[in-house]
């Protein structure tokens, strides 16, 4: 079938919304330093965004699971590929997310990293796809809500292509 790209989100739209939640996040760890916490590899883009729109200082680690493998649908297996590097107890962790989708990854991650014992543990998702929910799962900051649309670019991959287009775009064609 015949592969098909409908821009859902572009670019200076994704831009400005990052600089909001950049505001909003800064006010909220004013005097704090967060460490923002990247789930690999869909986040890398959003989290480098994300940070230069802040006015605290942050410190980054990232964390890759998987869910996926390399099917669109989810397994509902949660598995730690790379673990963070330093421990975060009192810590203020931020994790980074692009996507909310079926909620089992992150549902998993800040139960997870709860148990790690931060001094207090926060969600931002650049999207969120509520139609999709498996299990209850609401962040604490959230970018834009989506309809259950396929999506690509910002970052997001179908089969590793496409995380490098600046807007984020409907994939057709190709899904499931
Ligand atoms: C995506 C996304 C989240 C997860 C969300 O990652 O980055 O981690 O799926 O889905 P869920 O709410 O249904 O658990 P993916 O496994 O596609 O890996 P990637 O970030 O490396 O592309």
């Amino acid at each position: 079938m015949e592969r098909k790209l409908d821009v859902l989100i572009d670019a200076r739209t994704i831009s400005n919304r990052v600089a909001e939640l950049g505001r909003e996040i800064s006010r909220d760890y004013q005097g704090r330093h967060p460490l923002l916490v990247g789930v690999l590899k869909g986040a890398v883009v959003f989290l480098s965004d994300l940070m230069r729109s802040l006015t605290v200082p942050v410190e980054i680690d990232f964390m890759a699971v998987s869910s996926y493998g390399y099917s669109t649908t989810s397994s509902g297996v949660v598995r730690i590929l790379k673990d963070l590097e330093k421990s975060l107890e009192g810590k203020d962790v931020l994790i980074v997310e692009d996507i909310v989708d079926t909620g089992l990854t992150l549902n998993y991650l800040r139960e997870n990293l709860a148990s790690r014992k931060p001094n207090s543990l926060k969600v931002v998702t650049l999207l969120d796809k509520p139609e999709r929910r498996r299990v209850e799962f609401t962040a604490d900051y959230c970018g834009f809500v989506i309809p259950d649309y396929f999506v690509v670019g910002y970052g997001l991959d179908y089969n590793e292509k496409y995380r490098h287009l600046p807007d984020l775009c409907i994939l057709k064609g190709e899904e499931e």
